[in-house]
């Protein structure tokens, strides 16, 4: 059982297999957060509550003579605003009365069998885990206002997910203000941040910082995850590593403005808030509504960072990510985008297919440029009818003849926007999101539609049916390529105007929804601008997401390494592209590219009709290789072997699969040195004692002597020249 409730003391007990969550429910009703961490079994943790009466902190009424207790000081399950808790809040509302606070008792509980869903929402699925759900339902009796919190404990996985359901019970409209997934307090420790930021081409770099006597802030506005602030943050001991020490991943499953808030409260507690931005956010709740709140992915291991990262790359592939393409291997596509952005023809497309075929490539991908007036990225948004004058005929054709070559066919699209040149803008230019008098800001010269409205999801839906319906299509690379602003929806009265960035995302959830029901066949690959949408809420619909505009190999080790923190390689877009590289200008050898490139989903990004007849002749070696390695990367536990502060001229990282039989080990130098220090690994994850055999030399070693006493690779010099080592045991 992972969810127990011990009735004597009112705790509720959760258990991973190496992790322990308790909560209980105090004196008065109020649900604590008592304990998260490492197992501690069936120990009542309420001992680490100690109260002491401390200057300008209140007591709940009924608690006036205990001048000790105060919800300003204890660990509070899901804190409110309004009641005594100075710190971050979770809920805030505006209710029917004017009156802003909000005080909710315990009113009951159940344990159920399995994982919940949530309405509108991806969520973690159940997936064949063994896994519990734990609804403690709150109650502002005053109000009539009613919280569930969702707890969904896998046991085997240690992850347990969050999510909150609030009811309005009363006899008007309650305003949310704020509605976070899940709050977390932490009594006692010295922790670090770990966040992932960037920009776009150098998405999800990593940055530690200390908890320090504040609020820090991590959170979007962009209508998307973003570029700029991931919707994942770790929190950590000081002392915890790689490898060792207490690691807490808080990932929020959402794709739109999130905010996760870090603070440290005046008695050295650090608390975590996360969920939706209730930044310019306000929901309507009337009558008997429900609100869903996203859930929330909350993981914790002693070993470390690898420890954490291999949760969440468990969770996120076996149960967030559509789980037949754990076991369906995709295919090796090549994207026409760098090869010919959007000067191409019906030759040039089935050129590229038949040389690509003569490499091994499986699947075409044909980029942005395919339908409308599109020939640029001026015009052209919105109008999802195939340009038959480009592509030499019906799309039909070109797949038919794509297939015959041997190839399958994929398709970009990029539902979310518009662009005032086009038919569709001209017919509704009410569907973007604007304000009546203010001309609007434009990105890449487009607009954003308005995905509140329910005829602009419908009209989406029936055209990008349409299309996919028309030819062979297997495969979609779903775009977003600008950030929204302007947020202000001309079919919603104006008391909704806060709730349009929450629908434009439930529009978007819905529509993939829609499509991939009614095609499912199709596979998608998110995209927005690369990696601007980056999170666990897409990959619940899109199984890979482009990692990043920046396709230079160098480049792309660290955003790819700042990926994997938190989400497995399996879902990371990573292509093969040109030298020089076309974002930098970099010259990197081909080997180098293909060893990067196979640490994620693989294919091709370039005019392989340009390339020698040995470059063509390594890419057939690269794409055998990778269907030898397909499973072992695709599947296999994943480590981060180097620290670029230490090891500041090489980067490695290395592959193990589940019975520890097979290792990549992969190795780039990214700062050539002259009479330089050896580039020296030390391996992770093998049985020490097996017999590990390196495959291109024969070389012997134990599992123990790769892992205790290390691996050098002796003097390797160029420019940036690459390492892939296959051990296997004898
Ligand atoms: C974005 C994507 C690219 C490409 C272009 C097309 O930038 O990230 O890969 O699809 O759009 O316009």
């Amino acid at each position: 059982m992972s969810v127990v409730f011990d009735k004597i003391n009112n705790i509720f007990l959760l258990e991973t297999d190496k992790s322990t969550y308790q909560m209980r429910i105090n004196e008065i009703g109020i649900l604590e957060h008592l304990y998260y961490g490492a197992k501690v079994y069936k120990s009542d943790m309420s001992y680490l509550i100690i109260d002491c009466d401390r200057g300008f902190s209140g007591n709940p009424y009924e608690l006036k003579d205990h001048r000790g207790i105060s919800m300003d000081t204890r660990p509070n399950e899901y804190s409110v605003a309004g009641i005594g808790d100075y710190r971050v809040n979770a809920l805030s509302v505006v209710n029917v009365d004017g009156s802003r606070s909000i005080d909710l008792r315990y009113k009951k509980h159940c344990i159920i069998e399995g994982k919940y869903r949530l309405k509108g929402l991806p969520y973690v699925r159940e997936n064949g885990s063994k896994v519990q759900t734990l609804v403690i339902t709150l109650e502002d009796r005053l109000l009539g206002i009613e919280v569930e919190l969702y707890y969904g404990v896998f046991e085997d996985k240690d992850i347990i997910t969050r999510s909150v359901v609030i009811s309005n019970k009363n006899s008007g409209t309650v305003k949310l203000q704020k509605i976070a997934s899940a709050c977390l307090d932490f009594s006692y420790g010295q922790y670090d941040i770990i966040h992932f930021y960037g920009r776009h081409c150098m998405e999800r770099m990593v940055e530690r910082i200390p908890v320090t006597n504040n609020i820090q802030v991590v959170a979007s506005g962009r209508g998307m995850s973003s570029h700029h602030h991931n919707p994942f943050v770790i929190l950590c001991d000081k002392s915890a590593n790689e490898d060792t020490g207490a690691a807490y991943g808080v990932m929020l499953m959402y794709s739109g403005n999130h905010r996760t808030e870090i603070e440290m409260d005046q008695t050295g507690g650090v608390r975590i808030v996360t969920g939706i931005n209730n930044e310019k956010f306000e929901w309507n709740l009337g009558v008997n509504e429900k609100f869903y709140a996203p859930e929330t992915i909350l993981s914790f291991s002693e070993d470390g960072l690898n420890g954490l990262s291999q949760n969440y790359h468990r969770i996120l592939r076996e149960n967030v990510c559509d789980p037949k393409y754990q076991k369906i291997k995709r295919p090796i596509l090549i994207n026409n985008w760098e090869a010919t952005y959007f000067d191409f023809d019906k030759t040039k497309l089935l050129t590229l297919a038949k040389e690509a075929k003569q490499l091994g490539i499986e699947m075409l991908v044909l980029d942005d440029g395919w339908f409308g007036k599109r020939n640029d990225d001026n015009r052209g948004l919105g109008d999802w009818v195939v340009n038959e004058e480009k592509l030499g005929g019906t799309l039909s054709n070109l797949v038919d003849e794509i297939n015959k070559i041997g190839l399958k066919f994929g398709l970009w699209i990029e539902p979310e926007m518009v662009n005032e040149d086009s038919d569709l803008y001209r017919k509704h230019p009410e569907w973007a999101l604007r304000e009546p008098e203010r001309e609007p800001i434009v990105s890449r010269n487009q607009l954003v539609l308005d995905m509140s409205r329910e005829d602009v999801v419908e009209y989406l839906f029936e055209c990008l049916d349409k299309v996919i319906k028309s030819a062979n299509i297997e495969y979609i690379k779903w775009d977003f390529n600008r950030s929204v602003s302007n947020v202000f929806s001309n079919y919603h009265n104006l008391e909704k105007q806060g709730e349009i960035s929450h629908r434009f995302v439930l529009g978007t959830y819905e529509l993939m929804d829609r499509l991939l029901k009614a095609n499912p066949k199709i596979m998608i690959e998110g995209c927005a601008g690369g990696g601007g949408r980056y999170d666990a809420g897409i990959l619940f619909y899109s199984t890979q997401i482009w990692c990043s505009d920046d396709t230079d190999a160098i480049e792309r080790i660290k955003i790819q390494k700042g990926t994997s923190y938190g989400y497995p390689v399996s879902t990371m877009g990573s292509h093969v592209s040109a030298s020089p590289n076309h974002q930098t200008m970099r010259t990197t050898p081909l080997h180098t590219r293909g060893v990067v490139a196979m640490s994620g989903t693989f294919g091709y990004e370039l005019d392989i009709a340009k390339l020698s007849n040995a470059e063509k002749e390594e890419i057939k070696s690269q794409i055998a290789d990778f269907h030898k390695y397909y499973w072992l990367i695709q599947n296999g536990k994943y480590y981060r072997l180097t620290d670029e502060h230490t090891e500041a001229y090489y980067t490695a990282w290395e592959f193990v699969d589940e019975s520890q039989k097979e290792v990549l080990l992969n190795l780039v130098v990214t700062h050539v040195q002259a009479n330089g220090k050896y580039p020296f690994v030390k391996l992770k994850g093998l049985n020490p004692d097996s017999m590990y055999v390196e495959e291109s030399s024969g070389k012997k070693y134990t599992g123990i002597a790769l892992m205790k006493g290390g691996y050098s690779f002796g003097i390797i010099q160029g420019d940036y020249p690459a390492m892939q080592l296959h051990f296997v045991v004898e």
